[in-house]
């Protein structure tokens, strides 16, 4: 185990007046950089953490989009009434195996009382089109800023194929079982004191949007891995699947003039133009503009791997027995067609029918005027006060 010293972080601006101060560890980070959450209310030990993964994937018959004509044909051939590509590419299954780096950030409180302190890590799981920075977006509209100020730790991510972690073959490797191996081994490391060498007592899984599909499946296929999960964006029904996707017009990533994806291999796409993003995730007025703005300069890839595979991940977790809080914008397009409260509460559909053990404790709630982006709309302070109170409420602490 290593600390760090001021010796080891002399480089680093951000931790001179807190390392001396702060025991944090870097136990099981590369490349560590210590940086401040936007609202400075944590001090964060961000790298790459090594991941095995060894899950039964999908043999997908299915060549890569060597150009944006065919990325956008496939979407087309994923939607389809008849023949969708979803049933006709998989054909049968295959061992994804490897080791990956997965790019991580471990958030602290910043008082040495308070870290002494911590019983509890959120996983904090990011939404297609995000990556790690969903949970910190700026001052006001950070989550991790929320958590850490109420006394948790949490550990942020980029996926498999997204950010700064490892980009494998995005057909045959970065699927949507391969990512839920990748939280579920993020889980079984911080079980294991492996991440910054702390001991744990409830590990809770928060999740967005996609983000929450794998942190619901992760509670269906282990179901003693997490002790709550708080599942933002996310209900039962795809009805407006293809809608979210025609907005989101996503094509190869490398072909972007911005660059950032240039050397990505075909077969991961990015969503063309910000006005999408707006369409799909924000509702205007209602969200903090710069927020907006910050998430865009941030928008990530998604792999052909994951969206020929996601669905495949849903159903009930019928053996967790923890509390679940569902999470939803009011005004949401891509998960209730822009009312969550129509015909019916959708947060509370959806709590009944994936969780139909979880705790008495359980809960919902309608953020105010958002967007599927709950986190960059003007309710989310509202949204993070009652995510924290579900889990103060159920004992978590
Ligand atoms: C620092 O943290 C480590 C691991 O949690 C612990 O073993 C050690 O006693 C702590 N040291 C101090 C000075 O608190
Ligand atoms: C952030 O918080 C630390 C510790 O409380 C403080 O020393 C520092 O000045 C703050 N930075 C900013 C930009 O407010
Ligand atoms: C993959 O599936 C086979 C057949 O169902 C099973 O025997 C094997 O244990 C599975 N492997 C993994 C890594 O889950
Ligand atoms: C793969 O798909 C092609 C058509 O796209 C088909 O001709 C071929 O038989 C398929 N291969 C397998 C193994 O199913
Ligand atoms: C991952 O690395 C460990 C340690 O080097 C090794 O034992 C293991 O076989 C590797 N796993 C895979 C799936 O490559
Ligand atoms: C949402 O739907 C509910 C139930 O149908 C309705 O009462 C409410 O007025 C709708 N809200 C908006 C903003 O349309």
């Amino acid at each position: 185990m290593k600390f760090i010293s001021c010796t080891i972080v002399a480089a680093v601006v951000a931790c001179i007046p807190v390392c001396s101060a702060l025991n944090i560890s870097t136990t099981g980070f590369r490349d560590v950089i210590i940086s401040r959450s936007t609202g400075n209310k944590s001090i964060c030990v961000a790298g790459y953490l090594n991941v095995p993964i060894s899950v039964n994937g999908t043999k997908l018959n299915y060549t890569v989009p060597a150009t944006n004509e065919a990325s956008t044909e496939t979407m087309v051939e994923i939607l389809q009434i008849t023949n969708s590509l979803t049933h006709t590419a998989p054909i049968g299954t295959q061992l994804i195996q490897g080791n990956y780096s997965i790019y991580s950030r471990l958030c602290l409180p910043d008082t040495a009382a308070k870290i002494t302190n911590i019983k509890t890590v959120q996983v904090l799981t990011h939404g297609i089109t995000a990556d790690n920075t969903y949970w910190d977006i700026s001052p006001g509209y950070s989550y991790i800023d929320a958590a850490t100020d109420a006394g948790y730790a949490t550990l942020s991510y980029d996926q498999l194929g997204v950010g700064n972690s490892d980009h494998p073959d995005p057909i045959q490797v970065v699927q949507a079982a391969s990512q839920v191996a990748v939280t579920h081994a993020l889980v079984q490391l911080l079980r294991n004191a492996k991440v910054g060498g702390y001991h744990f007592q409830n590990i809770v899984g928060v999740g967005h949007s996609a983000g929450s599909i794998l942190t619901q499946a992760v509670t269906a296929q282990y179901p003693r891995d997490l002790d709550a999960v708080i599942l933002t964006g996310l209900v039962t029904n795809s009805y407006y699947l293809a809608i979210t996707q025609a907005s989101l017009n996503m094509v190869n990533a490398n072909s972007q003039v911005s660059g950032q994806f240039r050397d990505l291999p075909a077969g991961y796409l990015t969503p063309q133009t910000e006005v999408g993003i707006q369409f799909a995730f924000y509702r205007w007025p209602n969200y903090d503009t710069a927020a907006f703005s910050r998430q865009v300069a941030h928008k990530s890839t998604n792999s052909i791997g994951v969206e020929l595979t996601l669905g495949g991940l849903l159903g009930p977790a019928s053996s967790f027995a923890g509390p679940v809080d569902v999470v939803l914008g009011a005004n949401d397009l891509v998960s209730c067609g822009g009312n969550c409260t129509h015909p019916q509460n959708q947060a509370a559909a959806f709590l009944s029918t994936s969780y139909p053990n979880a705790s008495p404790g359980s809960q919902t709630f309608i953020a105010a005027g958002a967007g599927h982006a709950i986190a960059a709309h003007k309710s989310a302070g509202d949204s993070f006060a009652h995510m924290i109170d579900f889990l103060q409420t159920n004992q978590i602490s």
